[in-house]
């Protein structure tokens, strides 16, 4: 059975002593309440506090995550923050290719490649981003757009590479809009990036693969995105900045 996720994606909010009050809340009633075995519950928080927030972690129920990597190891990069770095300061999971990186610093597809290198060199975990804008979407090219991503991103993998990949489906018209898409809209294009996964790796690999949903997800929507067959869960931005509301969130599998 694939793994589902609850994957919190703070962006750039909160301070560091918020931030501290929010992580352990949901750590601790993650730890304490009633959350499906198979679920993982994944925060995303700011780079400076990584190190310290990570030993607030009291359950394995919860793993934290970066929001971005630079895919060199060490060296002349100023400012930027390698994954053997996020390693050794207790990150599991590296959220790439949103669309905010996307669009504010110009990433491709060439480089989020290079990152996803980088973090399976390491034996983390990416959680890669991918989703069409609303003129893709209007103009009937979406389908082909997302798949294009993983096919520039993700398909020089080898299929054992490619199954320790996380993928986040997140449509750009659907992130901080307060608009979700709607549960039919998530589920078809899930099934059509799963079927491209299986159009080069086989059915096997493909079913291997966890997709999460991202774009305005709450404890409202959750469950009936989550209870879609090829919908494994949530990349949560705005809800994930209320514990209650984003471990309600994990507990909608
Ligand atoms: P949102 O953000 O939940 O606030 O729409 C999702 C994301 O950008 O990951």
């Amino acid at each position: 059975m694939r793994t589902k996720y609850a994957a919190g994606n703070w962006k750039m909010n909160m301070s560091f002593e918020d931030g501290q009050i929010l992580f352990s809340e949901v750590t601790n009633m993650v730890k304490d309440e009633v959350v499906n075995p198979n679920v993982k519950v994944v925060m995303g928080v700011p780079a400076p506090y990584l190190s310290s927030f990570s030993k607030l972690i009291n359950t394995e129920k919860v793993s934290i995550a970066a929001q971005n990597c630079y895919p060199k190891a060490s060296g002349a990069y100023t400012g930027e923050v390698s994954v053997p770095m996020l390693k050794s300061a207790g990150v599991e999971y590296v959220i790439i290719g949103h669309s905010e990186r996307r669009e504010y610093f110009n990433e491709t597809d060439a480089f989020i490649a290079e990152k996803v290198d980088a973090i399976l060199a390491e034996g983390l975990t990416p959680i890669f981003c991918c989703g069409e804008t609303l003129g893709q979407r209007e103009e009937g090219v979406h389908f082909d757009f997302v798949k294009g991503q993983l096919t520039n991103s993700l398909f020089h993998l080898d299929a054992d590479a490619l199954q320790k990949v996380v993928i986040a489906y997140e449509p750009i018209w659907a992130i901080g809009t307060g608009v979700t898409a709607s549960s039919d809209q998530a589920q078809e294009m899930h099934k059509e990036l799963r079927a491209h996964l299986a159009s080069k790796y086989g059915a096997e690999v493909a079913e291997n693969i966890s997709i999460l949903y991202g774009g305005s997800v709450k404890p409202g929507n959750a469950p009936e995105l989550f209870s879609q067959p090829d919908i494994d869960g949530g990349l949560v931005g705005g809800a994930s900045l209320d514990s209650r509301g984003f471990t309600d969130i994990a507990k909608s599998f």
